[in-house]
């Protein structure tokens, strides 16, 4: 058992729970003697970090969990109630954009300028987006229902939709005690669907736990790519969370983090993304300029290009642009990234659309 949850390891036992437990026997307790989670709660794994998600102020429940994923698939919250996150972040893709025709198509099959993101272990996150210009995961859906390329949608307008259906006021009574609709409450829900997102069992998580070996290709693979990746990509989340040039574009027509921090220094730096379930969330890069992983590793083989921001682990010793990789070298690396998919989160029913 990978995960545990924050509550059950971390708070004692009474001795009331505890007759109980016994009394339940064998039904709260697994083999190894863990007591069998609640799976609606925040299950941090046990090699993970910190959470930077401040769960004090929305912790997980059924009912907020549940009304999350009602309203994460309800396409009410878009101008003609055509669009709902589920459109641009399906499941089966890690929760990245299923439709491979790389920039996300919103309202009206308006084109946005960015590849959407993937979603899991969010509540690690200290920034979001590409450029990090949200930097708390409960004001990321404002932005997704206001932007005219994504929902279109005025959040009171929103909010009367969702008063006027009906169906929504004893959703938030049992989720908040409440059936007042506004938008901290609506935000809270889907943060806590959102942040149940954990993706922490891929064959990769059962090889740091013992549980199965990486063949010889993986493991040169992995030793690459801790030699040539790790510095960005670290970590169990597979990010530093900082923000770099890896030399996609000469000129950048969408800047990046300068757009954010207004520093013509960050000109052409973008979030490190993390690399969990890559394999399924293509195409890759901020604007979706790559559609397979071996285009990936041939950018960084042979196709990394010049630019004064670019980063200087981009840039060899000799001034030769980009990562010195055989072919062989690439491939090794692919098949270790390939042990970062984690079916169990990609097929877990919990997130299904109800
Ligand atoms: C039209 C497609 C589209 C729709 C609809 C959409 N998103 Fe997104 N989502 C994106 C794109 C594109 C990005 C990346 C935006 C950026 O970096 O500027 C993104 C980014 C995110 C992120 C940030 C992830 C990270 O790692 O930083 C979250 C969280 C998110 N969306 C949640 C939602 C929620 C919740 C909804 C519904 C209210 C929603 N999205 C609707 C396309 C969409
Ligand atoms: C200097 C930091 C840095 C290094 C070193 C680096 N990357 Fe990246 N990587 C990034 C950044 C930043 C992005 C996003 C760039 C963008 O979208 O414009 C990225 C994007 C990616 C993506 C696409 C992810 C997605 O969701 O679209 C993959 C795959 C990837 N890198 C793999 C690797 C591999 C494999 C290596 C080693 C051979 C590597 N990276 C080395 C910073 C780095």
């Amino acid at each position: 058992m990978l995960l545990f949850s924050k509550r059950t390891t971390t708070k004692p036992l009474t001795l009331f729970g505890l007759v109980v437990l016994v009394m339940l026997g064998g039904q709260s307790c697994t083999k190894d003697n863990t007591i069998t989670p609640n799976v609606y709660e925040f299950q941090k794994p046990a090699h993970f970090p910190e959470p930077t998600y401040t769960f004090n102020n929305n912790e997980l429940t059924e009912a907020g969990f549940k009304l999350g994923k009602k309203i994460f698939f309800d396409p009410i919250l878009s101008r003609d109630s055509s669009i709902s996150c589920g459109t641009c972040h399906s499941q089966a893709t890690a929760f990245a954009d299923q439709q491979l025709h790389g920039i996300s198509v919103g309202i009206d099959n308006r084109l946005g300028i960015r590849n959407a993101l993937p979603l899991f272990n969010l509540a690690f996150y200290k920034e979001f987006f590409w450029d990090g210009g949200v930097t708390h995961l409960d004001f990321v859906p404002l932005n997704a229902i206001a932007s005219p390329f994504e929902m279109d949608e005025d959040i009171v307008v929103v909010l009367q939709k969702m008063r006027n259906s009906g169906e929504y006021t004893e959703l938030f009574e049992e989720a908040f005690g409440t059936s007042t609709i506004n938008t901290g409450l609506l935000m809270d829900a889907l943060a806590q669907y959102m942040n149940r997102m954990v993706s922490a069992n891929s064959k990769y998580d059962q090889f740091l736990d013992k549980k199965v070996t990486l063949t010889t290709q993986e493991q040169r693979g992995l030793q690459l790519f801790n030699a040539n990746c790790e510095s960005c990509h670290s970590g169990v989340l597979f990010t530093n969370q900082g923000y770099h040039n890896n030399g996609i574009d000469v000129v950048f027509p969408d800047s990046g983090r300068a757009l954010i921090s207004a520093n013509p220094a960050d000109i052409g730096k973008f979030r490190v993304p993390s690399l969990r379930n890559i394999d399924r969330t293509a195409p890759y890069m901020h604007s979706a300029k790559f559609f397979t992983l071996e285009d990936v590793l041939a950018h960084y083989a042979s196709g990394v290009q010049s630019s004064a921001t670019l980063d200087s682990r981009l840039i060899q010793p000799d001034g030769t642009l980009g990562i010195a990789l055989s072919q062989q070298e690439q491939e090794d690396i692919i098949a270790f990234l390939k042990t970062l998919t984690d079916f169990e989160f990609i097929n877990d029913p919990l997130f299904f659309q109800e």
